[in-house]
């Protein structure tokens, strides 16, 4: 796609480009999700850290803040950045959609993953914030996060926990938060294992990043 940017950008440049991007956002009326929302979510965390993560869009508690990531899914991310002495200060958290994608459901708003239109719509914007950012290390969050940035044949659960090269950046899926607090009993222990053993490879990433820039 068009880059939305026409000028060469360095770092002292991010803050703009995203500012900019974030505007541009606030507006945005190019899929049917503008129409019920209450906030676009953008993007939150450190632009100049090494490592992005990318989830699926907005819920309920986001679309009510403006922040990714505030629900029970966030807390538990929390939990899993915390498992490696990270928080969510030192990444830089987005979604693959900015608004929340939901349908009425017996008087009651339902999450509902993105459509591919939707998802598309909404690309421009994610692929402004990764060449602003230029990640060095990128998580997606679930499939539908993995197919829109890994590969469109992305399958979660047997393709996590691999690295692949996407946009210069070592890319790797882990389960969603969200999936991972669907699951009880045994399932749960061994989802929360991969995710734990997933976010520990991408640590080791992020402190070979770290220890470069110094
Ligand atoms: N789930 C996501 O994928 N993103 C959020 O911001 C919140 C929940």
């Amino acid at each position: 796609m068009d880059s939305l940017f026409d000028a060469e950008g360095g770092a002292e440049n991010r803050g703009e480009r995203l500012a900019e991007l974030s505007r541009q956002v606030a507006v945005c009326t190019k899929c049917d999700l503008s129409l019920n929302r209450t906030n676009t979510v953008f993007g939150t965390g450190d632009p100049s850290s090494p490592l992005m993560l990318i989830g699926e869009g907005p819920g309920e508690n986001e679309d009510a803040s403006g922040l990714p990531f505030v629900g029970r899914a966030g807390k538990l991310l929390d939990d899993i950045l915390a498992a490696v002495d990270l928080d969510r200060d030192m990444v830089y958290i987005t979604n693959v959609v900015k608004c929340r994608a939901a349908n009425r459901e017996g008087g009651r708003m339902k999450n509902r993953p993105p459509t591919a239109a939707e998802a598309n719509a909404c690309d421009p914007y994610l692929q402004g914030q990764l060449e602003a950012i230029k990640p060095e290390i990128i998580l997606c969050l679930g499939g539908p996060a993995s197919k829109s940035i890994i590969n469109k044949n992305f399958r979660i659960t047997k393709d996590r926990g691999e690295w692949h090269e996407v946009y210069g950046a070592k890319t790797m899926a882990t389960f969603h938060p969200a999936y991972v607090l669907r699951q009880h009993g045994e399932d749960l222990q061994k989802t929360k294992r991969l995710v734990w053993r997933d976010i520990q490879e991408v640590y080791k990433e992020y402190q070979k990043a770290m220890e470069k820039r110094n």
